[in-house]
């Protein structure tokens, strides 16, 4: 369903990252593939009754953020994406490839991307407001931490 919260969230990230026509407002860059699953000979090791049978696939590998040309060598997380199965009874999982993530709601998502947006004086985040929302919001920090000596190859 779309609501105004989730339109002011699209919003915000389309102002960091620009509005790009016909791509996702985040993991904007993206690779689709499909493929087959196909279980161990002990399909009992594993809990899941869908992952007993062979599965068709479908995945998106994702580079985050909203640019669709940034470079696969950016610092920021990889996404996947996968549907495994068909129809009501398919599973969809959404992972990250960082193991802590820097929002616990839509909302703190949308206040993080607010306090760095451009600052027209400035001509890019405000430092004075990023350490504000930092120190307002410190279950964010983690996930910053983690982040800010990636170096993707
Ligand atoms: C407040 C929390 C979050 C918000 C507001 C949010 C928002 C978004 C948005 C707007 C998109 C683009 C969707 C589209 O246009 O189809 C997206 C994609 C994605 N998000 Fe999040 N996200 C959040 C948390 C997470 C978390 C916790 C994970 C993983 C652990 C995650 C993984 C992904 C992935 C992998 C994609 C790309 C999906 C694809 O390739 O189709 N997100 N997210």
């Amino acid at each position: 369903m779309k609501t105004d919260h989730a339109e002011s969230l699209i919003d915000a990230l389309n102002t960091i990252f620009g509005r790009h026509e016909g791509y996702r407002a985040s993991h904007a860059k993206g690779l689709g593939v499909k493929g087959v699953f196909i279980p161990t000979d002990t399909p009992g090791d594993i809990k899941v009754p869908l992952l007993h049978n062979r599965q068709t696939v479908k995945a998106r590998f994702s580079v985050g953020g909203g640019k669709p040309g940034i470079s696969d060598k950016s610092p920021t997380v990889r996404g996947i994406g996968l549907r495994i199965g068909d129809g009501d009874g398919s599973w969809g999982l959404d992972m990250i490839s960082a193991p802590v993530f820097f929002a616990n709601s839509a909302e703190q998502f949308r206040a993080f991307l607010a306090a760095r947006q451009p600052d027209p004086v400035l001509g890019g985040p405000n430092p004075e407001r990023v350490k504000a929302f930092n120190a307002a919001n410190p279950n964010t920090l983690p996930h910053q931490r983690y982040m800010a000596p990636a170096k993707p190859k």
